[in-house]
């Protein structure tokens, strides 16, 4: 199987929660590589282009205010079948819903925020990785 990246939000919430040492461990602990990594205040600005594919949503407004509400931890994850995995281990985008062990069942309460993010194809963790990072960026041992 190829080795894949995915890009990783940990969100306002979380980052306000002082749960960034965790969510790291759980990553390393389920074997992915942090290949990039940036601590950002998102303008509205950036919060709006990352999430245009939702701009017609209900939500919108408030998810982009939720985003830009404090400091994000934004890193690219390197792992087989990396996507899949990631998605996984964050559990389902309502932490109600999410199955016990995974970060949204463990570290959010509501839809509106939480805890994490993870790009859902191969194609939005490309277009999603640069996004936030230039190419010179990513550590992969494979470059
Ligand atoms: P989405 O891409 O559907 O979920 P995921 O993060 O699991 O890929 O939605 C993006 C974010 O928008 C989601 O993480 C939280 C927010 N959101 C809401 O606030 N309310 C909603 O009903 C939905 C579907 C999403
Ligand atoms: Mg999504």
């Amino acid at each position: 199987m190829a080795l894949e990246r995915t890009l990783s939000i940990i969100k306002p919430d979380a980052v306000g929660k002082n749960l960034i040492g965790a969510i790291y461990n759980r990553f390393e602990t389920a074997g992915f590589r942090i290949v990039a990594a940036k601590m950002m205040h998102l303008s509205t600005e950036q919060a709006e282009g990352f999430y245009a594919e939702h701009s017609e949503r209900p939500f919108f407004r408030a998810l982009v205010d939720f985003m830009t509400s404090g400091p994000v931890m934004v890193q690219a994850l390197e792992a087989e079948n990396a996507v899949r995995k990631h998605r996984d281990i964050m559990g389902a985008t309502n932490p109600a819903d999410a199955l016990a062990g995974t970060l949204r069942a463990d570290y959010a309460e509501t839809i509106d925020e939480n805890a994490v993010h993870g790009s859902d194809s191969v194609e939005s963790a490309a277009r999603e990785i640069a996004y936030f990072f230039a190419d010179e960026e990513i550590c992969s041992r494979t470059r």
